[in-house]
């Protein structure tokens, strides 16, 4: 009976063995990992007809709890399949902040990466958002960026694209405070990212996800829904990034699971996270198959 016992202990601790949160910084690939996931993808599709797994502020790797919102550089984060970069960057030199802290690196030394990347990975696209850390100077940061990617101003697109149109590309995505690129539909609002109440973030998600999947004009919009979120302004000081997405990761993975199963042709839109596994990105990539 104890043999059994462990047995069955063993077949139920490798079911709940999905990498859905990932909070080390070395990226473990399995054998036979599709970097390329986009490969699969019909040349015809719109970027607004997919679902892609994105990340929050993604350079936060620096800072103490506060701070950090992922554990994966950019380059991991791109080899596991993320496909939307959301890079808040500063005046002064175009380094790459969160709030107040230095994360180390650039706005020019990760456009490089993810050039890189699509060199070698040309089926893939690659979606960029650039949020000026001070809205005040969101003109400077613009002009900037302007002319640093002025060489590769085809990359700039006014209107939504199909994949076979950007493979190999960095497709600029915005809202009001930079104006490169296509427009995003975000379907937070104002404080959204505000966390006291884990199960009233989970149905907050839920309503923005639906909301994303139900829209009949969604060939028109590329939709960003956010997972992530923090306690700390509101002083819930263990409602942290990692924390959440530690508590919001693995319910993400079974409400995409089960909406997949309702419908397999299932639709939402880029969605940021913090902190995600493996399983979970795969998750969302499978929904595009
Ligand atoms: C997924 O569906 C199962 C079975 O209906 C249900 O028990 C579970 O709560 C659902 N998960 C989520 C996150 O909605």
């Amino acid at each position: 009976i104890l043999i059994l016992f462990h047995r069955l202990d063993c077949v139920i601790f490798k079911s709940s063995q999905l990498e859905v949160f990932n909070d080390v910084a070395q990226l473990n690939l399995p054998k036979n990992y599709e970097i390329g996931w986009m490969k699969s993808l019909n040349d015809e599709t719109l970027l607004s007809e997919l679902t892609i797994p994105g990340t929050h502020d993604s350079l936060a790797l620096h800072g103490g709890p506060a701070a950090e919102c992922q554990a994966w550089s950019l380059n991991d984060q791109l080899k596991a399949g993320i496909r939307y970069f959301d890079l808040r960057v500063s005046a002064l030199g175009l380094i790459i902040m969160h709030g107040p802290i230095y994360q180390h690196t650039s706005f020019p030394e990760a456009f490089d990466t993810i050039k890189t990347f699509l060199s070698e990975y040309n089926t893939e696209t690659v979606l960029v958002r650039v949020k000026p850390v001070i809205y005040l100077f969101k003109a400077t940061v613009q002009n900037l960026i302007g002319n640093m990617i002025e060489n590769d101003i085809s990359w700039i697109l006014e209107k939504i694209p199909t994949i076979g149109q950007v493979r190999g590309k960095i497709v600029f995505v915005q809202k009001k405070a930079f104006e490169l690129g296509i427009s995003l539909t975000e379907t937070d609002e104002d404080k959204d990212y505000i966390v006291t109440d884990v199960t009233r973030k989970k149905e907050k998600i839920k309503s923005h996800l639906t909301k994303a999947r139900d829209e009949k004009e969604r060939a028109d919009k590329v939709f960003l829904i956010y997972s992530s979120g923090t306690g700390w302004p509101k002083l819930h000081v263990f409602k942290t990034p990692k924390n959440l997405a530690e508590a919001i990761n693995p319910w993400l993975y079974d409400h995409l699971n089960n909406e997949s199963k309702n419908n397999p042709k299932v639709c939402f839109g880029v969605i940021a996270m913090d902190f995600p596994g493996l399983d979970l990105i795969r998750k969302i990539t499978e929904l595009n198959n």
